[in-house]
């Protein structure tokens, strides 16, 4: 039964320990949440794929990682303050504010008045104070995109790990939009994480590259474990595109609640760099540049044949974390039904995502060999898996079985009383709920023949 509602989703995410409404004892906070000690493993691993396949499986990306607060005049320059806004509604009646687009008959859709304002622009970026004096001239903006500070520091970069044209910047990482109607459980939230790459090719090459990320970037999705059939590609028509980009193709994730993108790969041309470098009027620049930055650099590489300066054009596969995480825990979960007529929830994940790998059961909790032969096993499997191994000791085998079902863990092992007698234990398998029974010392051997771990 794969039927499934986000409530589900939610409702698993709160009872299993993934996610919980963030400051939920008082009230909670609008669009923020905060994730458990399943969650933060689940999206570690996810993480660490896209680090892994990014980085240390590719020869010409470099990874970063940046401050959060950013100064004005990045987002100045990138262009976010002039068009990073919604034009927004005000209520007068009831004080609600509400986006332009989701008014219909100049009514408000939460009490229905008429007295409302002109529509104003409202920047989705959020300021703070910086330094001891609050004077309204020292703030900063929490970032809105991890993006930026790869191109500030395209230079620093290149300096100290020099690559020619294409090679490529990674970074994970918080990122921050004041969202008018955050929705959807971890959809849409006013605090996120991006995995963003800036991929710099040679102007002229850049739509063959944006081809080729679009593939790569389908295919990593697959690997970690969503179907294709619930993956969709969006040719963002021009007039949805953002104010950097030339063209950008979204894959799209069926979501509970609709199709949505779970991933943008963007063509942002040469806007980015050019827009942050001084003197651009010496340089061959094909965009609509944001004009007389003051910032010092010249974000451009040199052509060591012509010696020309290139401001390389930029393939952006920009992905959400969260929105990754909801992808994944959706893809993988069901409700079976069984021989004896009761159900099971299944987390499917592949095993590099679980967020537990192994959960080692002692078969009696209290008795002291086992349990003892279960510490021994739990502390041997640690030290050799990446990834947390968990030591189940709650004495009821049934319903450990059902927990880590639910949870994901691809593989239980059941210590008894034959372990003490004869060194082997079993591996009771999560999707096909197959037990079968291993030499201690062969253990490792068969996790990692069998579930790659
Ligand atoms: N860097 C693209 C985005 O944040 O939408």
């Amino acid at each position: 039964m794969n039927n499934h509602t986000m409530e589900d989703l939610v409702s698993l995410c709160k009872r299993r320990g993934f996610i919980f409404q963030s400051n939920e004892i008082y009230g909670g906070l609008q669009g923020l949440y905060d994730y458990g000690p399943l969650g933060v493993e689940l999206k570690n691993n996810l993480k660490s794929a896209w680090w892994k396949s990014m980085i240390y499986d590719r020869e010409d990306v470099e990874g970063i990682d940046t401050s959060i607060l950013t100064n004005p005049m990045v987002l100045k320059y990138s262009g976010h303050e002039e068009t990073f806004s919604d034009p927004l509604i005000d209520c007068r009646d009831c004080n609600a504010r509400w986006r332009a687009d989701h008014i219909s008959d100049n009514k408000c859709p939460g009490c229905g008045s008429s007295d409302l304002t002109d529509p104003r622009p409202f920047n989705l970026m959020f300021k703070t104070s910086v330094g001891p004096v609050e004077d309204g001239n020292s703030f900063a903006y929490l970032r809105p995109e991890t993006a930026q500070n790869i191109f500030t520091n395209f230079k620093n970069v290149l300096d100290s790990t020099p690559h020619p044209l294409p090679f490529g910047i990674a970074q994970m990482g918080k990122a921050f939009r004041n969202e008018i109607t955050p929705r959807n459980f971890i959809f849409r939230v006013r605090e996120f994480e991006q995995m963003e790459l800036e991929f710099f090719v040679k102007p002229g090459e850049d739509e063959e590259w944006h081809k080729k990320w679009i593939d790569i970037r389908i295919q990593w999705w697959q690997d970690q474990g969503i179907k294709r059939e619930n993956l969709e590609l969006y040719h963002v028509p021009s007039n949805e595109l953002s104010h950097y980009s030339k063209a950008t193709v979204d894959i799209m994730y069926k979501y509970p609640h609709g199709i949505e993108e779970l991933e943008g790969i963007a063509n942002r041309t040469d806007f980015d760099l050019g827009s942050h470098t001084k003197g651009q009027k010496d340089l061959n620049l094909t965009s609509n540049v944001m004009e007389n930055t003051r910032s010092n650099a010249k974000l451009a590489i040199q052509d060591l044949e012509t010696k020309e300066w290139v401001v390389p054009y930029v393939i952006e596969p920009s992905a959400g974390v969260d929105r990754g995480f909801l992808a994944l825990l959706n893809d993988a979960y069901s409700v079976e039904e069984l021989e004896n007529g009761k159900e099971r929830t299944v987390l499917a994940l592949k095993p590099h995502i679980s967020p537990i790998k192994v959960a080692v059961i002692p078969l009696k909790r209290n008795d002291k060999d086992i349990v003892a032969k279960s510490i021994e096993l739990k502390n041997r499997l640690q030290r050799s898996l990446t990834g947390r191994v968990l030591l189940e000791n709650t004495g009821n085998i049934g319903k450990s079985y059902r927990k880590h079902d639910e949870i994901g863990t691809p593989a239980c092992i059941t210590v008894d009383f034959q372990t003490l007698e004869d060194k082997t234990i079993t591996v009771r398998d999560r999707d096909s709920m197959d037990q079968k029974r291993v030499n201690l010392e062969e253990v490792n051997a068969f996790l990692s023949e069998n579930y790659s771990i």
